[in-house]
């Protein structure tokens, strides 16, 4: 796998880097990566940390999360987007998905903050860089004073309605683990229009520091998730050659979803119009594994695969059926949590895959043709 790719200016700036023997502790490339992070997305601010799940934490905590309040995520994400409230022992409570994009319905969410009332954060995830309803979602969240922090872990250059994704809502966060469009091993931001929230944040990840403060006052409680100047350097120099990648993926996913759009068995989805998304991930859907379940799906991959395409499988089930939620630990509703059933997120896990953005950032036009050849062969068996 060609992934992540390799870059000479990633070399200079790394030895930049490591020659100015400032490898960390609020260092320069640190310091010009958050400025430029922030520039592209449209963002005022900008705090760079140690990785999504860190930066999910700290943004939840800034936005005045406290024990006992609820948390409203989509049931269709990574499990940091609830873990990260659970941390401050705050409560998730589940949103079902739009079968279409796999993000936050907003009309469930409206359902869910009705029924719960004492909704402080609502916390949309850009699932496969496609954007989610922002307009509705912060309509709704504003009604019941709720804060909105954006999931935009795997949404890098994505924009909704013109504006990139990050600090539409009251601050966004994003992840540079290695699968990602941006990838430096591990790494993560915090985007936010808001100073009093980029205060609080920065200051959390610094070990409650102040700006201008002295090294050793501490004026609240907080941690080292700082980033530190090699990740930055990285990244700075991918920062640079995003826009190239997204083009580069743009032309081939249209490539491929032509090819797809015509095997029997499998859908694709298009994007609505008024958003303009990354391509992290195509979705390949096999309608009636949602029929004969998740079985017929893992064995299409498994043969997808075998043909040397690197698909994946996906989620398998709804966050709300993961046993970390079960963890007497935490003491979360855990009877309320099994007696969940949200259709669009149950079928999804039985029924899509994943085709990574690193399968499509190809040149070679052959191998394009080998990946719908690969999806075409695997349905036709597992249908057959
Ligand atoms: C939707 C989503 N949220 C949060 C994270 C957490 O990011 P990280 O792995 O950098 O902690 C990830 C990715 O790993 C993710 O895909």
């Amino acid at each position: 796998m060609d992934w992540p790719r390799l870059d000479p200016l990633d070399e200079d700036y790394l030895l930049k880097a490591y020659r100015s023997r400032r490898w960390g502790t609020r260092s320069p490339f640190v310091e010009e990566f958050e400025r430029e992070f922030a520039r592209y997305h449209g963002a005022k601010h900008a705090v760079a940390v140690t990785g999504g799940t860190a930066g999910l934490m700290l943004a939840y905590l800034a936005a005045g999360v406290k024990p006992g309040d609820k948390v409203a995520v989509p049931a269709y994400t990574f499990i940091a987007t609830a873990s990260a409230a659970v941390v401050w022992r705050a409560v998730p409570l589940f949103v079902d998905v739009d079968p279409q994009t796999l993000n936050m319905d907003p009309s469930d969410l409206d359902r869910v903050v009705e029924k719960h009332e004492d909704v402080k954060l609502v916390v949309p995830v850009h699932f496969a860089g496609i954007p989610a309803e922002m307009d509705e979602i912060l309509k709704i969240a504003r009604v019941h004073d709720a804060s909105v922090v954006e999931d935009a872990a795997q949404a890098h250059g994505s924009a909704y309605r013109g504006r990139r994704v990050g600090a539409i809502g009251d601050a966004g966060v994003f992840s540079f683990q290695l699968s990602k469009l941006m990838a430096a091993g591990e790494g993560g931001i915090v985007l936010t229009n808001r100073y009093d929230l980029y205060e609080a944040v920065w200051s959390l990840h610094h070990v409650g520091r102040r700006f201008e403060g002295e090294w050793y006052e501490h004026v609240r409680i907080g941690w080292n998730f700082r980033m530190t100047e090699f990740q930055a350097a990285v990244l700075l120099s991918q920062l640079k050659r995003l826009d190239n990648v997204i083009s580069t993926l743009e032309r081939n996913w249209r490539i491929v979803v032509e090819g797809l759009e015509r095997v029997d068995g499998v859908e694709v989805f298009r994007p609505p119009k008024h958003v303009d998304w990354n391509f992290y991930f195509t979705y390949v859907k096999l309608p009636k594994a949602v029929e004969y379940g998740l079985g017929l799906k893992l064995k299409f991959v498994k043969m997808v695969r075998e043909r040397g395409v690197n698909i994946l499988e996906g989620y398998v089930k709804p966050l709300y059926k993961q046993p970390a939620l079960r963890d007497p630990y935490w003491s979360l509703p855990s009877e309320f949590y099994g007696k969940l059933y949200l259709k669009n997120t149950e079928e999804a896990c039985a029924s899509v895959a994943w085709l990574p953005h690193y399968e499509l950032l190809t040149e070679d036009e052959a191998r394009l043709e080998k990946i719908v050849g690969a999806v075409k062969e695997a349905a036709r068996e597992v249908l057959s």
